[in-house]
């Protein structure tokens, strides 16, 4: 028998449906007037799994695997070539060659194997005279290239824009050439009449596309290449989601394809990017090794609830109602009258966010359904949506008004949420945590039980009781607790508080859990001192013969964009301790990989704090390519203008460094074997009026990135 909760998703998903038919209808006059892309395109790339590495049996592999583990069916048909399938020049009557090596039967035959496989086959090219891998381009050539595609049985074209021979077009701007070339190029894709989803890619700064590229297109780039890193993933997020307006059925907003798979994030994160491109009506092009998905990853793709937020046929991209300090709150309106709300968290740290159902754009009424889009939990709200988001995650979900004689039948949205009254605590030292239990739903939970527990070392007591027996709706139980770091421990660490809530909604008893990382630093004490020369608050700990420092910053030089960006670190040092004849030591346990230019490692210079007054810089350090590196200021300017890295030479940790100075001589040296072999790496002298006498001298780490922090750890700092 279906249960009040099923049959109420079923009853929803049939007036959902009915409506979906009449939206396709009334949208079929769609932008490019091709009639395709009425929801955004499902498919895969290859780019960002091979690059160049493209060929005929990748492409036909990819979609017999997209069968097999379900992504056809999920909606993912479309499969598409990037750049570097055509040889190096054209043949003698201008028509573009596949590659022989990559594609020995041509295009013709993939296009036939994808399309016996129910799916479609994609190309990509270029507005200029070559494509971004320098092969050749469409320029002069768009009417041709387009019959030749479809003569092949092209399905989707993606079209670059490098390469664009600007000077031919003199007085316009470079947005201007782009709309003429690629309205030549949608021009030629039409007359061809087959079916074929044109893909604008130019994002750079000026493009616009979004201004311009619906009528001559199904899909425009908003922002530049991602990365597979949670950064890029917000820059890209932030580029797009404020063109809401400009998208809809048939023209879509494409902030580049997804990254889940590729190694470089979290599940979590790769869950938000999923949430994020979904809530924005954003084209789902995996760009992946598909066969090497793992089952949590191919879940993530597949999530049918969240497809299908993507996929609604009204097409409306999410709207952001606020975003004050990180935390996000988008609605999307869907067809049928609900609502997918987004509770979008970019902090690193789990917070509470809330809006409310009239604020997400639904009518007033006494309750109203909540779908958990990760979780298929079911519960109803008198009008608050919240949820307790972990640090670069997201909770989902979709609301809806319920008739009057649903919402007892669903259990009571709850929340329980954690803050903690000093994000830092030094270690043996308190702190107050807040665990709060919110009944955002229209009947009471009874028998509310709330407990936090820690790991082993740390005392929590709670400060009050920790039962209610009844909490009405709209009701909030808080309890506070004294929690209280060990005593010893690493240097820096995050520990993590867990809260658990158990309580009876209508039914059955139920529970909820929530965690807050809380960050214990033993303290710098004297003779160390600690240096931030970041932008923004760095974290030093010290515990023992152990230090670390988790920090942002570019680090002290900077090789991709010269010397001016250089100093950005944090450091803990002891101050003028550095005579004209000594040796500085230092163990680095990690550095975690950052950005290209940061590190970690031994530093010398006339003031820790004021780089820019300071020119006697000199560092000994490991990159975050795990070379080792020195870094001196020769000139005797601002900055530290000079490097040296010991090339093709790349270390494990533990790496022990040396740094001997010998007035402005100065000689770095590494050991991995625990000091017994010292290898040397250069010597260098340092400009004259940067080695005048004694000088600060410490460890330091940079991130390499502006936008996160990364720890590195150290052991045996000595000078002598
Ligand atoms: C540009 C595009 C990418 C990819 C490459 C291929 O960088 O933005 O998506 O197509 O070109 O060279």
């Amino acid at each position: 028998m279906l249960g009040p909760t099923v049959r109420l998703r079923t009853c929803l998903l049939i007036a959902c449906l009915c409506a979906a038919v009449l939206a396709a209808a009334a949208q079929s006059a769609a932008a490019q007037g091709n009639g395709l892309a009425l929801t955004p395109p499902m498919g895969w790339n290859d780019w960002y799994s091979v690059y160049c590495g493209v060929n005929a049996q990748l492409v036909e592999q990819t979609a017999q695997e997209m069968v097999a583990d379900g992504m056809k069916a999920a909606g993912y048909d479309y499969v598409n070539i990037d750049d570097c399938w055509m040889a190096p020049s054209r043949d003698a009557s201008g028509n573009l060659v596949p590659d022989p090596t990559r594609f020995p039967g041509g295009i013709a035959p993939v296009a036939a194997y994808v399309h016996s496989l129910g799916m479609k086959l994609g190309i990509y090219e270029d507005a200029g005279t070559t494509t971004c891998a320098g092969l050749p381009g469409s320029f002069g050539h768009e009417a041709q290239d387009a019959a030749t595609f479809a003569s092949w049985g092209i399905d989707y074209v993606k079209y670059d824009r490098c390469n664009i021979p600007y000077g031919d077009f003199p007085g316009e701007s470079e947005e201007q050439v782009q709309q003429t070339l690629y309205t030549r190029m949608s021009d030629g894709l039409k007359a061809t009449g087959r079916p074929i989803v044109f893909s604008m890619c130019n994002p750079d700064p000026g493009d616009d596309p979004w201004d311009w590229g619906a009528p001559i297109s199904n899909l425009w780039r908003t922002t530049t290449d991602i990365q597979d890193n949670f950064g890029s993933m917000l820059v890209n997020f932030e580029g797009t989601v404020g063109h809401y307006e400009d998208a809809g059925p048939g023209a879509w907003n494409d902030p580049d394809m997804l990254q889940i798979g590729n190694g470089g994030s979290s599940l979590l994160e790769y869950t938000s990017e999923f949430s994020l491109w979904a809530e924005m009506a954003a084209p789902l092009i995996a760009s992946t090794d598909i066969a090497a998905l793992t089952k949590a990853e191919l879940a993530i793709y597949e999530n049918p609830n969240v497809v299908a937020v993507d996929q609604d046929p009204l097409g409306r991209p999410g709207v952001p109602i606020s975003s004050a300090n990180g935390l996000w709150v988008l609605t999307k309106q869907l067809t049928g009258g609900g609502r997918a709300v987004l509770l979008f968290n970019s902090t690193n740290t789990a917070a509470a966010i809330s809006t409310t159902a009239t604020a997400a754009g639904l009518p007033r009424a006494r309750a109203y359904g909540m779908h958990n889009l990760w979780t298929n939990a079911v519960t109803e709200t008198g009008g608050a949506i919240s949820a307790f988001v972990p640090g670069r995650g997201v909770a989902m979900f979709t609301v809806s008004a319920l008739p009057k004689r649903h919402a007892p039948k669903l259990a009571p949205h709850t929340v329980l949420s954690l803050g903690s009254g000093s994000a830092e605590l030094p270690l043996g030292q308190s702190a107050t945590v807040a665990e709060s239990f919110a009944n955002d739903g229209t009947s009471d939970v009874k028998r509310v039980a709330l407990t936090l527990s820690a790991r082993p070392g740390w005392v929590v007591k709670p400060l009050g009781r920790t039962h209610v027996p009844v909490l009405a709706a709209g009701g909030r139980f808080t309890v506070s607790y004294r929690v209280t770091a060990p005593a010893s421990g690493p240097p820096l660490a995050t520990s993590i508080l867990s809260g658990a809530a158990a309580y009876d909604p209508p039914a059955r008893r139920a529970s909820a859990s929530a965690t807050l990382g809380e960050i214990v630093a033993g303290p710098v004490g004297a003779p160390l001192q600690t240096a931030d020369v970041t932008t923004h608050p760095a974290l030093f700990g010290a515990s023992g013969r152990n230090l670390a420092i988790g920090a942002r910053g570019l680090g002290v030089f900077n090789p991709p964009y010269g010397a001016a960006e250089t100093d950005s670190y944090a450091a803990i040092y002891e101050h003028a301790r550095a005579r004209r004849s000594s040796t500085a030591e230092v163990t680095v346990t990690t550095d975690p990989a950052g950005g290209v230019s940061g590190g970690a490692g031994l530093i010398e210079r006339d003031a820790m704090t004021a780089p820019k007054r300071s020119r006697a810089a000199v560092a000994l350090y490991v990159n975050n390519f795990a070379e080792v590196v020195m870094a001196w200021n020769a000139s005797g300017g601002e900055d530290v203008d000079n490097h040296y890295a010991l090339g093709s030479l790349t270390v494990r940790f533990p790496v022990a460094l040396r740094l001997v100075r010998r007035g402005s001589t100065y000689t770095g040296y590494y050991s991995t074997d625990r000091g017994k072999v010292w290898s040397p790496v250069t010597t260098v002298t340092v400009a004259a009026n940067a080695s005048s006498g004694k000088q600060d001298v410490g460890v330091f780490h940079a991130s390499g990135l502006e936008t996160w922090t990364t720890t590195a750890t150290f052991r045996d700092f000595r000078v002598r």
